[in-house]
């Protein structure tokens, strides 16, 4: 029996070195850690129960035969994230580079069909170099049958990808095609094709930093929600992040225990706009300190800054938090921002977290550059996505809600659950001087007539009132209770049952 027990302890310590001592050496010195060592981060203490350790590939090609690790390259199992559930699958790059084989891609599907059945969140950590190049076609079905398991489970629980090194070829899909994918900044990076090639196909000359870093996939591309300074960093915010999301579509928010009162009042919310309606705020000073011991987890948060996105609490319940934000382009809806906000309100729609939205939108952003690159579809996606939402959703204009994005913004006309106004509120087609300016062409030639059409068309517009006559504004609100509000609106909303009509699935513009 002592002989058995340890043999199991060697072959353990074998295969927990991956691909030896130096290549672990290699890894830390490139400032990563190694597979094992970041499911230890992310895991709650002795709670993660490791599948397949002994898992080796069957390739007899270039002499792969002789050259076998335990393993193969990616270390999985299940753990629990705060007491809560949770698969995961680290690439561990010590092997073959962290590189996909069929025996591989087999482990990693396990743990797919595990949390998928057992309705509990996924967590890719991704360090590798894209497909075994030895296997060849053994590892393209591989992916296919990795990426076919991402898009039946999505909508039906979480899945997360992680990129916290290469992340090249075929591993760049499965990612794609997950809720959220977040980087590491300076040793992570992703591209569908590295420098060497784009250099042959295309004679740009590109570093692979340049190319798929964690500030162009953050900045430019919005392929990734946010990055972080390191492992570790990246790792606890997992852990934050968790706290935030239902196990799966069925489950409903978590709860957790808060010591901030819903009926909290913040009196300096009675001065955050400006008298100058021209004047920029922080829509995030807001959002602190309305939610849960302003405790913000904000996604996408340098890409179409423009609008806000992320989770926070009210009475210890995750909710979403969509705003536009008057500090920058003035808050204005442009293709970027629809598309973010757009795909952040589909993840809260399918797993039941109700929606609060924050509106003092100017509109949409006027230009050949806009036009040309697709607004009207852009747009579309976002004003489609609250349409179809059925989750709880409160609105709170607090200045500006003019023209199309007063509709697209969460608005009654879409089904918006609770619509309230600060006092501040200006909800018009267009603003005074744009549309005296039409009304009024004759008046142009005179300073003195067309600024009383403004003045005229102010008074009359630009206030919440005409919306609030119609019972488009449920209610105009002060704003220092807007916290006590939203709390109890959402509370309101707990039962709401809501269904679409049947169909196989919709056909959001793409
Ligand atoms: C087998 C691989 C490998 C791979 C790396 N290795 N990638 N082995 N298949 N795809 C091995 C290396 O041989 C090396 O082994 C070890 O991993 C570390 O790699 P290095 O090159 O020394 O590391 P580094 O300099 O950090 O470069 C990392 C890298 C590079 C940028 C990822 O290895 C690389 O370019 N790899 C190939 C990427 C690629 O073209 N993948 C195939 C994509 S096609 P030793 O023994 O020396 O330590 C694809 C199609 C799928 O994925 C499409 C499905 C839809």
């Amino acid at each position: 029996m002592k002989d058995v027990i340890q043999e199991l302890e060697r072959r353990r310590d074998e295969a927990r070195l991956g691909g030896g001592q130096a290549r672990i050496d290699a890894q830390h010195k490139r400032g990563k850690l190694t597979a094992r060592e970041r499911i230890e981060l992310l895991m709650d203490d002795g709670s993660f129960e490791e599948f397949d350790t002994f898992v080796e590939h069957r390739c007899a090609e270039f002499g792969m035969e002789k050259q076998k690790v335990p393993g193969d390259g990616v270390v999985t199992g299940w753990g629990t994230i705060n007491g809560r559930v949770v698969y995961v699958f680290a690439k561990d790059f010590t092997v073959f580079g962290g590189s996909l084989s069929q025996a591989h891609a087999q482990k990693i599907m396990k743990i797919q069909d595990m949390a998928l059945k057992n309705r509990a969140p996924i967590m890719g950590l991704f360090d590798a170099g894209g497909a075994r190049i030895q296997e060849g076609v053994d590892a393209l079905g591989g992916y296919g049958e990795v990426f076919l398991r991402n898009v039946l489970s999505s909508g039906v629980i979480p899945q997360i990808s992680v990129i916290m090194g290469p992340c090249a070829g075929g591993d760049v899909y499965s990612p794609a095609m997950t809720d959220f994918i977040f980087m590491v900044k300076d040793t992570s990076y992703m591209f569908v094709t590295g420098p060497d090639v784009v250099k042959t196909v295309t004679n740009e000359t590109v570093t692979a930093e340049e190319l798929g870093g964690a500030r162009v996939h953050t900045t430019k591309s919005s392929i990734a929600d946010r990055a972080y300074e390191n492992d570790v960093e990246a790792l606890l915010q997992m852990r934050r992040l968790m706290d935030f999301l239902p196990s799966n579509n069925m489950d409903g928010v978590p709860e957790l225990p808060t010591h901030d009162r819903a009926d909290r009042v913040d009196h300096s919310l009675d001065t955050l706009i400006p008298d100058n309606p021209n004047k920029p705020y922080d829509i995030k000073e807001l959002i602190g300190k309305v939610v849960d011991e302003a405790d913000f987890f904000e996604i996408q948060d340098t890409f179409a800054k423009n609008i806000v996105t992320g989770f926070a609490r009210m009475e210890g319940r995750t909710v979403g938090i969509v705003a536009n934000q008057p500090m920058v382009l003035a808050g204005v809806l442009d293709s970027d921002a629809s598309r973010k906000a757009a795909r952040f309100v589909r993840f809260c729609d399918c797993f039941d977290i109700p929606i609060v939205t924050f509106v003092d939108v100017p509109g949409f952003l006027p230009g050949t550059a806009q036009e040309y690159g697709g607004l009207i579809k852009h747009g579309a996606k976002l004003l489609f996505a609250y349409a179809e939402a059925t989750v709880p959703k409160v609105t709170v204009i607090t200045r500006k809600a003019y023209g199309g994005a007063y509709d697209v913004m969460s608005s009654k006309h879409i089904r918006g659950d609770v619509n309230y106004a600060w006092p501040t509120a200006e909800i018009a087609v267009m603003g005074a001087k744009g549309a005296a300016e039409i009304l009024y062409r004759s008046d142009l030639a005179d300073p003195e007539k067309i600024k009383l059409r403004i003045d005229e068309y102010q008074k009359r517009f630009a206030n919440p009132f005409v919306a609030a006559e119609r019972g488009y504004i449920d209610e105009v609100i002060l704003p220092s209770g807007t916290r006590q509000r939203i709390c109890r609106a959402l509370n309101m909303l707990r039962n709401k049952t809501l269904e679409n009509p049947w169909k196989k699935h919709d056909n959001i513009p793409l």
